[in-house]
């Protein structure tokens, strides 16, 4: 199996791109991405030299470079990772959210339709469905109602593969998947932030009242539904992926107080983010039923990896925290950082 992972030096996509070498034989990778901010060849330095694993340079938007590159390699999929993933910075500078998310993935699909690629798998978001009440989960037949420009952009993406499917008879797949967790995550969101500020002993900055849910699914278990989706999925299909975690954020912030050692009183709350969906609750029976696909890491033990990732890892986060970012974190966090 020869993939394309579009992405693959962020958070998610290096996690994938490391399961798969380790648990597919004859399994070849390219990896494109652009290394935005986000993006981080470190997460990589265990197949650094491994003749499996290709690196290349590029944009999604640049559309020459992509085409030209599909019809060289002539990958049997493309997993598309690659995004601008940050609610926040959705709200401050929406534009490049629909350019990456939005002309990106078509500049994918074009390149993928005209050289004959076999599956176009798009990694998408729970959070194309807008927000729940108090019951009830979000399942593949949900509207799509994005509430912010993170998640319009996702929608939208995700409107054009299923456009190229129906057009084109492209084998697109897509996935939507709940809020993830694990190594190598940007000290952005939520968790490795709350991590990596407990252990520094700065303050823990919980939006509005932390009674917004999530669903938190261990990072590995979303891979190997990515996975699955490659490999026992349906040409046109939609598959929800979720963790069964549904947890206030306070509950997750607590959790990791305890698990870390950390005083509850480092615990703070701040001006709400503007538009902030309540909850998100995800319905995987689909996947279960029609992949065999199940979620096998809880939250605790979840805590615990990530927990102990961060803890033996410091040089790679407080790289992060202390370069060019944390002008943008002063000014999102003020301080906390
Ligand atoms: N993190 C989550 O909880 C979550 C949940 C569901 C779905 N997703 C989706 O999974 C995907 C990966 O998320 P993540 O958390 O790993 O994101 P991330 O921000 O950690 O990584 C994104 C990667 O994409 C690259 N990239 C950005 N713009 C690019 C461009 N124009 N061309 C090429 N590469 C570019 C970045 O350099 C980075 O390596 C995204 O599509 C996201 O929407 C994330």
């Amino acid at each position: 199996m020869k993939l394309l992972v579009t992405g693959g030096a962020g958070f998610i996509g290096s996690n994938f791109i490391l399961h798969v070498l380790e648990t597919v034989s004859g399994a070849r990778v390219i990896n494109l991405d652009a290394l935005t901010y986000a993006g981080n060849l470190e997460n990589l330095a265990a197949v650094e030299n491994d003749s499996r694993h290709q690196f290349v340079k590029m944009d999604i938007r640049d559309r020459e470079a992509v085409a030209r590159l599909c019809v060289a390699e002539k990958p049997d999929a493309v997993v598309n990772f690659a995004a601008e993933s940050h609610v926040d910075r959705s709200i401050d500078g929406p534009e490049v959210f629909a350019q990456t998310n939005v002309l990106g993935t078509l500049s994918l699909l074009e390149a993928t339709r005209k050289a004959g690629t076999g599956v176009f798998l798009q990694v998408s978001t729970d959070e194309v469905y807008g927000t729940l009440g108090a019951g009830g989960s979000f399942s593949e037949t949900s509207p799509i109602q994005p509430n912010s420009p993170y998640a319009a952009s996702k929608a939208g993406a995700d409107q054009f593969v299923r456009a190229y499917h129906h057009t084109h008879g492209m084998d697109t797949r897509i996935t939507r998947c709940s809020n993830n967790y694990g190594p190598y995550q940007f000290p952005e969101k939520l968790i490795p932030l709350m991590i990596t500020n407990a252990m520094e002993g700065r303050g823990l900055p919980v939006y509005g009242d932390g009674l917004h849910v999530r669903d938190w699914i261990y990072v590995t278990d979303h891979c190997r539904a990515i996975l699955a989706v490659l490999e026992k999925g349906a040409a046109g299909e939609v598959y929800n992926i979720g963790g069964v975690h549904e947890l206030p954020n306070i509950e997750v912030v607590r959790t990791i107080v305890r698990a870390a050692g950390a005083d509850e009183s480092l615990i703070e709350f701040v001006k709400d983010r503007p538009g902030h969906d309540r909850r998100y609750a995800i319905d995987s029976s689909k996947a279960r039923r029609e992949l065999g696909w199940e979620p096998r890491v809880g939250f605790s033990e979840g805590i615990g990896r990530t927990l102990a990732w961060y803890q033996a890892n410091r040089r790679w986060w407080e790289r992060i925290k202390s370069s060019e970012y944390r002008d943008y974190y002063e000014k999102m966090y003020g301080n906390r950082l």
